[in-house]
């Protein structure tokens, strides 16, 4: 049977490393692809980025919030995850640009991994910004170890320097040419990174976590406007250049289903 949970591992409150033995995504997995899970029949359908593989199986990390994501966090090691599909998604457009800016915030942190790891293999200057509410929300630190440089922002200054990402990013700016930059994060964060980015006038990719349905580009479900094109983020996407999303549909499209969520959650819990 595919699909076993390898590993487990607590990273934050609320946000867990997954190994899932499923060797045909592992083989085939690039950096920015992802896969989506569904725990039962009729179950939600849960996409993830892919963070990290080796030869037999892959890594996700995931945050609890809504009761699919609950559902998933508890499950152990030795469960199985009924079906994963992947990989999908265009993977990121990696090569050689020269000076290269990655910003993860929180569980995006978790998304940058692979990134980070081929733009330096394509001989890119990789420098990193991890950012957090808080230090415990910085995650997997030790995995950047080969960036230029790494810096860490949170908001109430617990770790590194009391920041916002991206006013990080444009004290970065002013300091040094950049040819690319990758903001992966809350959407706000995204859309932050995308003004400062906007202003320079660099490119920025950003992934968007809009809500999915069948990952194929047939239930319209996961469309976003880029520029002045309708896209669908499990197929054309879900990297994108942050300049051109249109930010404001994407998250009203985004936060559609909150109330019905909550009462999803609330009803769980109980
Ligand atoms: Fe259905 Fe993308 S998830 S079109």
């Amino acid at each position: 049977m595919k699909n076993k949970i390898l590993e487990k591992r607590k990273l934050a409150y609320g946000v867990h490393e997954f190994w899932i033995e499923n060797p045909i995504v592992s083989k085939n997995a690039k950096a920015g692809q992802f896969v989506i899970f569904r725990l039962y029949e009729n179950g939600e359908r849960i996409p993830l980025t892919i963070s990290a593989v080796n030869k037999d199986s892959f890594r996700v990390i995931v945050k609890a919030i809504g009761k699919s994501t609950y559902e998933l966090c508890r499950l152990n090691k030795g469960d199985f995850i009924l079906d994963v599909v992947g990989p999908l998604g265009m993977p990121s457009e990696v090569k050689y640009y020269g000076n290269a800016l990655v910003i993860g915030g929180g569980v995006g942190i978790a998304a940058i991994t692979p990134i980070v790891k081929e733009l330096i293999k394509e001989k890119n200057n990789v420098d990193v910004i991890l950012g957090g509410r808080s230090k415990e929300y910085i995650i997997l630190e030790n995995e950047f170890k080969n960036a230029n440089n790494l810096y860490i922002v949170t908001d109430d200054g617990s770790l590194g320097e009391k920041a916002y990402p991206h006013q990080f990013m444009e004290k970065m700016i002013q300091e040094k040419n950049y040819d690319i930059i990758w903001a992966i994060g809350p959407s706000k964060m995204m859309k932050a990174c995308s003004e400062v980015a906007k202003k320079h006038d660099i490119k920025i990719w950003v992934s968007l976590n809009s809500i999915m349905v069948d990952g194929t580009g047939m239930c319209g479900g996961c469309r976003v406007r880029i520029g002045n094109k309708l896209k669908y983020t499990c197929v054309d996407g879900p990297e994108f250049d942050g300049r051109l999303v249109d930010w404001e549909s994407f998250e009203k499209r985004l936060n559609q289903y909150r109330k019905e969520e909550k009462i999803a959650l609330s009803k769980y819990l109980q």
